[in-house]
């Protein structure tokens, strides 16, 4: 099954990935990788999901222990081809102040 974990290269996303990955889900992360702190921290925690950092490049997937696409929560348009893309078990919201920009409770989907 499929989960998707929100700011994945993320201290919290990174440690869900990982523990998602031992209980046998397969894991789709995204991030931005913005650099709120030093986004080599990021990479190195991407790295270490054997995620291959030089093929990242903007809503491309990259495979390694999880998929890992960079991608801003904020992209309506390109999240809205990911879940049509993709069908999820459950995604975690590990980016809150995102999420309230780009989700409306009021439209009914529960992502
Ligand atoms: N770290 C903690 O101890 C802790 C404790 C309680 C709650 N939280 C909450 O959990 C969440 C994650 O915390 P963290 O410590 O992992 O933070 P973090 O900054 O390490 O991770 C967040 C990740 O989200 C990515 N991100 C931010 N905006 C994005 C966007 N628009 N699109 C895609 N990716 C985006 C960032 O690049 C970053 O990698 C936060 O909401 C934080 O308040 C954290």
């Amino acid at each position: 099954m499929k989960v998707l974990v929100t700011g994945a290269a993320g201290f919290i996303g990174h440690h869900l990935s990982k523990l998602l990955l031992k209980e046998g889900y397969q894991v789709i992360g995204i991030d931005n990788i913005n650099d709120y702190y030093d986004p080599n921290l990021k990479l190195a925690r991407l790295k270490d999901m054997n995620i291959n950092i030089d093929q990242i490049a903007y809503n491309v997937p990259v495979e390694g222990d999880i998929t890992f696409i960079k991608l801003d929560l904020t992209d309506k348009d390109e999240i809205r081809n990911l879940f049509e893309t993709y069908r999820f078990l459950i995604s975690s919201l590990s980016v809150r102040s995102s999420f309230t920009k780009v989700m409306s409770p009021s439209n009914g989907t529960l992502y």
